[in-house]
């Protein structure tokens, strides 16, 4: 009889010890690889690698096999091929992909099992693309409803946005295909965005705008890392010695490769001696516009090379930067055991319409409204360009060629088989010139009498809007000059409620928007910019065929100057187009909302459900706990209800009586429970203690600060159930 081998701590540490040398002894042999390949290179060739050949490649070495790397964007999906030299489309025929949901839906959903998914699926996809560098995630700060790329990021609060991020990069690398995580750091605007000076203090920088990306290099292992575009305490951050050199590379340790944003790099001796490696997209450096050669001009090209000739920079700077090439070409491109791809499947459309379905946020449900019963006889007016238009386009660097899109339309047609689906555009985007946004060619009046002669007809109204992802509305490169929403959407949907009270509104935006009829309508949902199957998700949770359990992942002020960065004046946002100053310092988001009690229109963490739900006897471990202790908060969720559903329950912590300024209450832990109508669920939360330590000015180092806490439980920044008293000794 074969003796059972029980699985004992024993075996299980055996394990552990065993994996933690076979990984070291893999690293060894890494390294011993790179050594041996670094003793092979000229010094041109070393420089070489340290600088784009086109738009999105760097040489490697052809005397020597040495491949070259090829990066694409983005945080969403692959994009399309680039040309060689310029931003245009190659126009490929075999470059059409799976467009995911934007991240700030993926940080919507709270769900880091999906974010693993996410990263995989993408990965997968440019795997396939013969990509070895996807250049996403984004993780900047959601600190203005006005930033342009707000869409492409992770929200408001540094918590939620590590908890994501770290899935994500893992997934995407799983591929042999790095993760680069961007833009590092500060780069929470597009006004400005190559130039302005960020000036923040060191609390807020370490407590809100460092820790997604220090996550994502301690616990995700990101491969490569995006120098922002933006300065930070006067040095661009491309090359900026304390970011990079100092925070990136020696305090965590970081052994990846720094690209710098296309255009970032602005100086060859600060590139080469503030931790840029890989310099990508510089236009000209003044000393050459014609595109024959111009890649030599880069700052890293021969600039570097005449200063390393010169001995003014010594070899090992260069030596320094092309390990680290090499080591990310073993870990890609020269990895012979990595993963094939995959592209457009099955599986990757159904990750695509989970985060969708799942990052879909029910913010009003007056009277029931969602979901629309699919019944014989009733008429639906879909009003609004948005329920038509293309959302993975536009936005800049993230915008995708997918092999299909599915509108909200068409998801809503294809659900709704026995209704009557009427449409109307209501409103048009107009095209946006430089600084504004011109009318749309389209006739204003006549749309909204269009769309007011189907409203009056129909049962029910659902109105699609929101913000256009072209220039000055959700878009890389400029940010929203208007807080409320544009193209006469407030005055269409007054019209439209004079003539029929059933409404309900879907916004389609990356960000939060006014809501001057928030009053007069009985449904909303936050749906974001969803990719491919964005119809059949928003037609998922329309028609309940799945019941949303989306969170907020950043406040919507009522009004944009009950926004901390807007309550500040000029010099906070946008800043005099010179310097920028954070003056909200750690109250970002709902930390101001709180702690001033500014009542936002919604909050960090709010989204209903078609059911409801109970959290009960939540209690915490312990009473008093020390430096380095697990909390464990566990109590019950009921879905006390008619239909299952998911509950994210939400822990924050405050501290009282400190002696350095807080937050009410910032968020140190959540999970997504799936409960069952009828039933409860158990659910814990662990927090580390040293978690709670807040980043001391005076002693520069993090510092858990003595004496009592509040943790408070809930399922949204503004809805807490519960408070529990604890004291740290
Ligand atoms: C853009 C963006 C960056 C993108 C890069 C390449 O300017 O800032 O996110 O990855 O250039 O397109």
């Amino acid at each position: 009889m074969i003796k059972q081998f029980y699985i004992t701590p024993f075996f299980l540490v055996f394990i552990v010890f065993m994996s933690s040398i076979v990984n070291a002894q893999k690293d060894r042999i890494v390294e011993e690889k790179i050594d041996s390949i670094l003793s092979l290179l000229t010094l041109e060739e070393k420089v070489a690698m340290c600088h784009a050949q086109s738009k999105f490649s760097t040489p490697g070495v052809p005397r020597l096999g040495i491949p070259e790397v090829w990066m694409s964007d983005g945080p969403h999906g692959v994009r399309a091929e680039i040309n060689w030299d310029n931003w245009g489309y190659a126009e490929w025929s075999n470059d059409s992909i799976t467009a995911f949901p934007a991240l700030t839906c993926l940080a919507s959903t709270f769900n880091p099992d999906l974010a693993k998914s996410y990263g995989i699926s993408v990965g997968e996809e440019a795997r396939y693309r013969k990509k070895d560098v996807l250049l996403g995630p984004g993780v900047n700060i959601y600190r203005t409803p006005l930033n342009g790329r707000n869409f492409e990021y992770m929200g408001e609060d540094p918590y939620l946005a590590s908890k994501l991020v770290v899935p994500y990069v893992k997934g995407v690398q799983e591929n042999g295909v790095a993760a680069c995580v961007k833009h590092f750091a500060l780069n929470n605007q597009e006004l400005w965005r190559d130039h302005i000076n960020v000036e923040v203090s060191d609390r807020a920088l370490y407590e809100i705008y460092l820790p997604a990306f220090k996550a994502s290099v301690i616990e995700g292992g990101a491969w490569a890392m995006m120098g922002a575009y933006n300065k930070f305490r006067g040095q661009y951050c491309c090359h900026n010695e304390l970011l990079l050199n100092k925070i990136l590379k020696t305090d965590w340790g970081f052994d990846g490769v720094v690209i710098s944003d296309w255009g970032g790099a602005h100086n060859t001796y600060e590139a080469a001696m503030f931790g840029l490696d890989m310099e990508m997209g510089t236009g000209t450096d003044g000393l050459g516009t014609t595109t024959l050669n111009h890649y030599e001009h880069y700052y890293l090209a021969s600039p570097f090379l005449k200063l390393l000739k010169k001995g003014e920079v010594d070899e090992a700077i260069v030596n320094d930067k092309a390990r680290r090439i090499l080591r990310l070409m073993l870990r890609t491109n020269m990895n012979s055991n990595r993963p094939l791809g995959k592209m457009n499947n099955v599986e990757h459309h159904h990750v695509a319409r989970k985060v969708a379905t799942e990052g879909i946020v029910l913010l009003k449900n007056k009277e029931n409204f969602f979901p629309i019963e699919d019944r014989e006889g009733l008429t639906i007016a879909v009003i609004g360009e948005n329920a038509k238009r293309s959302m993975t386009a536009g936005g800049g660097s993230s915008e995708l060629k997918p092999q299909f899109e599915i509108s909200p339309l068409e998801g809503i047609k294809k659900r709704y088989k026995n209704a009557q689906i009427v449409h109307a555009m209501g409103f048009a985007s107009g095209p946006s010139v430089y600084d504004q946004i011109l009318p749309s060619p389209y006739d204003a009046d006549s749309l909204k009498v269009e769309a007011i002669e189907i409203a009056k007809k129909a049962d029910v109204v659902l109105f699609i809007g929101g913000l256009s992802k072209s220039h000055l509305q959700d878009c890389e490169g400029a940010d929203r000059k208007q807080f409320e929403l544009p193209f006469g959407q407030d005055d269409l949907l007054n019209d439209i409620m004079a003539v029929n009270k059933n409404i309900g509104v879907v916004l389609i935006t990356g960000n939060a928007v006014e809501m001057p009829w928030l009053d007069k309508i009985n449904g909303l949902i936050q749906g974001w910019y969803l990719g491919s199957i964005a119809g059949d998700a928003l037609a998922d949770v329309i028609s309940g065929d799945v019941n949303p359990s989306g969170k907020l992942p950043f406040s919507f002020p009522i009004k944009l100057k009950d926004n901390a960065a807007h309550y500040f004046g000029e010099l906070s946002y946008p800043g005099d187009s010179i310097n920028q100053f954070y003056k909200e310092d750690i109250l970002v988001g709902y930390r101001w909302h709180d702690t001033k009690k500014i009542k936002p229109l919604f909050a960090f963490g709010e989204g209903m459900s078609y059911t409801s739900f109970e959290l009960s006897d939540f209690k915490l471990n312990k009473k008093t706990y020390t430096k380095g202790e697990q909390i464990t908060i566990s109590g019950t969720v009921s879905n006390t209800g008619i239909v299952d559903g998911a509950e994210v329950v939400q822990v924050y912590v405050g501290k009282s009586k400190s002696k350095v300024k807080r937050a009410l209450k910032e968020l140190k832990g959540f999970k997504k429970i799936v409960v069952k109508r009828g039933l409860s669920e158990p659910v814990q939360i662990t927090i580390n203690v040293n978690d709670l330590a807040f980043y001391d000015e005076a002693i520069k180092d993090w510092n858990l600060e003595k004496g009592n806490y509040t943790a408070y439980i809930g399922n949204a920044s503004n809805n807490i159930s519960k408070k529990i008293k604890f004291e740290i000794k």
